[in-house]
Order: C-alpha cells, then sequence, then structure tokens
C-alpha cells in the first residue's frame, strides 16, 4: 500500500513573512483527518528553508528542498549540498524539474548525480521526469522519460529508486493550465511502474509516482483516482493554503 503524497513546488516564490504564513496555514488546517492518510510536503526556496522549519516543526507537514548539488562541500559558488539541507530539516528534495533543466542546463547526467547524493544524505529525492509538446507529438514521450529515469540507474544502480519518489511533470502542462487527462497521466505513470519493476520488482510495487502539471483542486480527484498515480506536484495551486489542501483532501480520500 504506496501512502499518497502531495508536495507544494512554491518555485521562486514568497517572501520571509507569507512563506511563513503559508507553512503555518497549511500546518494548523491540515490536521484533522488529511494528514493521517497523506504525506504533505511543502518546498519553499531555500532561503525561507529555517523559518518554514520552524513553523512545521512537531507538525506532520514535512519540508523539501527545490534542488542540491551533486557535490558536498568546496569551490561550487552558489549551490547548496544535500547535507546542508538535511541540516535545516529537509526530508525531500526535488531534482531535475523541467525549469531546471530547460533554463539552468540541468542534464540527465547532472540530475543523476544530484539524485545519488541527495540520497547519500539520507533525504527523498523526489525526481521529476516528463516530455515536451514536441517530445509527445512526435510519439517519444515514453523514449525520453525512460532515458530520464536510465540515467538513475546509471548512476546509482538497480535500486536507484528504492528510497525516491518519481514525478511525471508533461513539460507542457506544467503552469500551462492545461492537464494531461487522467487516461493520459495514469498510461505514462504506468508505464513508469513497469520500467522500474523490469530493474527492481519490489522497488517499483512501492515506488510513488505523483503527478505534476495545473493540478489543481477540481481535477485532483480523477487524477489521484487512477491506480498508478499517487499524488501531486504541485506549483501554481500549492501557493493558496485552501487549493493546497483541497488537494489534499482529494488525495486523502483516495487512501
Ligand atoms: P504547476 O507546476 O502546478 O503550476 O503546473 C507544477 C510544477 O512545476 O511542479
Amino acid at each position: 500500500m504506496r501512502t499518497p503524497m502531495v508536495a507544494g513546488n512554491w518555485k521562486l516564490n514568497g517572501s520571509r513573512e507569507s512563506a511563513v504564513t503559508l507553512a503555518s496555514e497549511i500546518a494548523s488546517t491540515s490536521v484533522a483527518g488529511i494528514a493521517d492518510n497523506v504525506e504533505i510536503v511543502v518546498c519553499p526556496v531555500s532561503v525561507h528553508l529555517a523559518e518554514v522549519s520552524a513553523v512545521l516543526k512537531s507538525t506532520s507537514v514535512k519540508l523539501g528542498a527545490q534542488n542540491a548539488c551533486a557535490e558536498e562541500k568546496g569551490a561550487f559558488t552558489g549551490e547548496v549540498s544535500a547535507s546542508m539541507l538535511a541540516e535545516f530539516g529537509c526530508e525531500y528534495v526535488i531534482i531535475g524539474h523541467s525549469e531546471r533543466r530547460s533554463l539552468f542546463g540541468d542534464t540527465n547526467e547532472s540530475c543523476a548525480a544530484r539524485h545519488k547524493a541527495v540520497a547519500a544524505a539520507g533525504i527523498t529525492p523526489i525526481f521529476c521526469v516528463g516530455e515536451t509538446l514536441d517530445d509527445r507529438e512526435s510519439g517519444n514521450t515514453m523514449a525520453v522519460v525512460e532515458s530520464q529515469l536510465q540515467s538513475v540507474f546509471d548512476a546509482c544502480g538497480d535500486n536507484g529508486f528504492a528510497s525516491a519518489v518519481v514525478a511525471y511533470e508533461p513539460v507542457w502542462a506544467i503552469g500551462t493550465g492545461k492537464t494531461a487527462t487522467p487516461d493520459q497521466a495514469q498510461e505514462v505513470h504506468a508505464q513508469i511502474r513497469d520500467f522500474v519493476a523490469a530493474r527492481d520488482q519490489q522497488t517499483a510495487s512501492l515506488l510513488r509516482i505523483l503527478y505534476g502539471g495545473s493540478m489543481n483542486p477540481r481535477n485532483a480527484a480523477e487524477l489521484i483516482g487512477k491506480p498508478d498515480i499517487d499524488g501531486g506536484l504541485i506549483g501554481g495551486a500549492a501557493l493558496k493554503s485552501a487549493d493546497f489542501l483541497a488537494i489534499c483532501q482529494a488525495a486523502a480520500a483516495q487512501a
């Protein structure tokens, strides 16, 4: 049985004050009934981690970061390492988000190295995969997604997803208001699980695969109701506590 998970990717948003307010609203209203059945994670920008961590202390809402360096320490200006994130109480780190890949030059190899470093620091990577519209229209969705997954097997071995979460985020659905239909998403999620199962059956059956890309309170229940969709990685709708909690509630109802 996989516990559903809903993670908020706050991206480059908020101030110290608004991040604390949002985290407080989520932590204080998520308790009753929801948090027992769904794992809730928020991922603020790294300079807000300390304050958000203080708000989440002794609540069931978990803390995540949006990226981590593959290196532990040294001459890597501007980077933050996984062990530094662990010091703030981060239990999750988003790796390989399509914005990192398309805007900041992250490659399959560098994402896999980050994934490996995060797992080695005892943090759970949320490894993002997904195709562009061109990829989909040219029939290459699974080739792209499998090459992204393969990079983790190449770097970490057959059990590279043993303590990880995967997020399927079709690039064309991120921040666009266009959502993959539940059937489109389920098809890819099932193939991701099969691809992992070919390496490690046990990991595949326990692996949580989140959907991301314009998930909102109106479409969440139908998406998360699919057998291989184990929750969501939420961007825009994670910035309003009422919307985020409504998605958490939809996930809890599936548990
Ligand atoms: P969105 O973003 O929900 O705003 O589409 C999802 C993501 O980028 O993780």
